[in-house]
C-alpha cells in the first residue's frame, strides 16, 4: 500500500494520508482498527456499490472487531439533497451513532460529499473516512476536504470544508465501474496532466489503449500522480481562496455546457469540452502555442472523449450561465489559461466576444 501524506497546518490536526493499493479491503480494516478513531462505524453507501462491495467491506471491518453499521441510499446526484441528509441522520441517531462513532464512505463522488457534509455537522462533527470507488472520486473528490449537496437554486450550495482523517484507494473497485464513469474521472487526468505534469500527459498519449483497457499498473500510476498534484495544490490552498482554482481548468465552460444541457451531458464530457475550449482562447491570445493546442485536443479524441459543443444546446444559454458565474465571482470570470501544457495561469479579463468565437468553433 502506497501512502501520501497531506499536510494541511503546521500543528498537523487535520493532516491526514492517502493510502493506494489493490486488493486491500483487509488491511483498510487493519488500518482503520490500528487508528482507533471511533468504537462505532457507520458506513454509507450508494444503493449500487451496496450490492457491489457491502459483504466485502463489512466482513474486513468485522473481522478486526469492529462495531459497524451500515446505512444505504438511493444511487445519483438526485440524492445529494437535504432529504436524504435528515433521512441519514434520522438512521444514525437509531443506530445510537454519538461523538465516539465515524462514517465511512464507500462511493463516489456523490457519496463522499454527502458523507463528508453529514459527519461536518452531526453532533457538532464526528470523524469521516473516504473509500472512494469511482476514478473521479479516487482523483478528486476524496481529497480535499469539500463537502457538500445540492440545493434546488445550484450544485454545491450547501456545504463545509471539512477534512476525512483517511483516505483508502483501493483499486479494484475501478473493474466494475461503467465506461461513461471511467471516462468522466479521466478527464479530470487529463486536466492533471495539462494545468501540472507534463510527463503524466506524455504517459497519457503514449499510452492511450492501455488506459482504455484499464492496465492496473497504468492507473495505479496515474492515480498517484494525480493524487499527488490534487494534495500539492490542497495544502497551499486549503480554503480555494487562490492558486486551487486552477483545478478549474476547463470548467467555466464545462459547467456551462452542463447546466445548458440539464445535466444530462455528464460532468467529464463537458469538461473535456471546456478544456479543448480553453486551450483555444489560451492560443487566440497568444498564450499558448498552436503545437501545444494540438496536442491537447488530440489526447480528449483519442481517449474518446468528445470534443464538440451539441448544437442542441443553446449559445445564449451557456453564456448568460457564464456571465451569471462572472457576478457571483465579482464581475471577472476566473477563466484558467495556458501558457504551455503544464503552466496554468488564471486570466479575469477574457471577453465574451472571444468565449462566443470558440463555441461557435466547437458547436456541431
Ligand atoms: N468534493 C470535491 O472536491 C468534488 C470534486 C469533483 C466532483 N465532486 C462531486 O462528485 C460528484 C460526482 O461523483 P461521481 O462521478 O463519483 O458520481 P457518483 O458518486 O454518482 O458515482 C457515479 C455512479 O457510479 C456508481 N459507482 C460508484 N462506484 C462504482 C464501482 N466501483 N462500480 C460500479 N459502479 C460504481 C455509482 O453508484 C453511481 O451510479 C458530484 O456530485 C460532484 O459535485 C466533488
Amino acid at each position: 500500500m502506497k501512502r501520501i501524506k497531506v499536510n494541511l497546518d503546521k500543528q498537523s490536526a487535520t493532516s491526514y494520508e492517502i493510502c493506494i493499493g489493490h486488493n486491500i479491503l483487509d488491511r483498510i480494516g487493519l488500518v482503520i482498527a490500528k487508528s482507533n478513531l471511533a468504537r462505532h462505524y457507520i458506513v454509507i453507501t450508494d444503493s449500487n456499490v451496496s450490492s457491489l462491495y457491502r459483504e466485502e467491506l463489512l466482513t474486513a471491518l468485522k473481522n478486526v472487531n469492529l462495531n459497524v453499521d451500515l446505512i444505504e441510499f438511493p444511487a445519483g446526484e438526485i440524492s445529494k439533497n437535504t432529504d436524504t441528509v435528515l433521512t441519514i441522520i434520522k438512521k444514525l441517531i437509531n443506530l445510537g451513532a454519538d461523538r465516539n462513532s465515524a462514517l465511512i464512505a464507500l462511493g463516489g463522488g456523490v457519496t463522499g460529499d454527502m458523507t463528508g457534509f453529514i459527519a461536518s455537522i452531526y453532533m457538532r462533527s464526528i470523524p469521516y473516512i473516504q473509500i472512494p470507488t469511482t476514478l473521479m472520486a479516487q482523483v478528486d473528490s476524496s481529497i480535499g476536504g469539500k463537502t457538500g449537496i445540492d440545493l434546488p437554486e445550484g450544485k454545491n450550495l450547501l456545504g463545509a470544508f471539512f477534512q476525512p482523517k483517511s483516505v483508502f484507494i483501493d483499486l479494484q473497485f475501478l473493474k466494475t465501474l461503467p465506461d461513461e464513469e471511467f471516462k468522466n474521472g479521466l478527464s479530470e487526468i487529463v486536466k492533471y496532466g495539462i494545468i501540472d505534469d507534463m510527463e503524466l500527459f506524455n504517459i497519457l498519449e503514449r499510452e492511450t489503449e492501455n488506459i482504455k483497457n484499464r492496465s492496473m499498473d497504468l492507473l495505479e500510476l496515474m492515480v498517484e500522480r494525480s493524487c499527488k498534484i490534487k494534495r500539492g495544490i490542497v495544502e497551499i490552498d486549503e480554503m480555494d481562496m487562490g492558486v486551487r482554482r486552477i483545478l478549474n481548468f476547463g470548467h467555466t465552460i464545462g459547467h456551462a455546457i452542463e447546466a445548458e444541457s440539464g445535466y444530462m451531458i455528464p460532468h467529464g464530457n463537458a469538461v473535456s469540452i471546456g478544456m479543448i475550449a480553453s486551450a483555444r482562447i489560451s492560443e487566440k491570445l497568444n498564450y499558448l502555442s498552436s503545437e501545444d493546442r494540438n496536442r491537447i485536443e488530440h489526447l480528449i479524441r483519442s481517449i474518446d472523449l468528445p470534443d464538440h459543443v451539441p448544437t442542441s444546446i443553446s449559445m445564449e444559454g451557456m453564456l448568460s450561465k457564464i456571465r451569471t458565474d462572472k457576478k457571483k465571482k465579482g464581475d471577472s470570470v476566473h477563466f484558467v489559461l495556458l501558457k504551455k501544457i503544464g503552466v496554468p495561469f488564471i486570466n479575469g479579463s477574457v471577453k465574451e466576444a472571444i468565449i462566443r468565437e470558440t463555441i461557435e468553433e466547437l458547436r456541431k
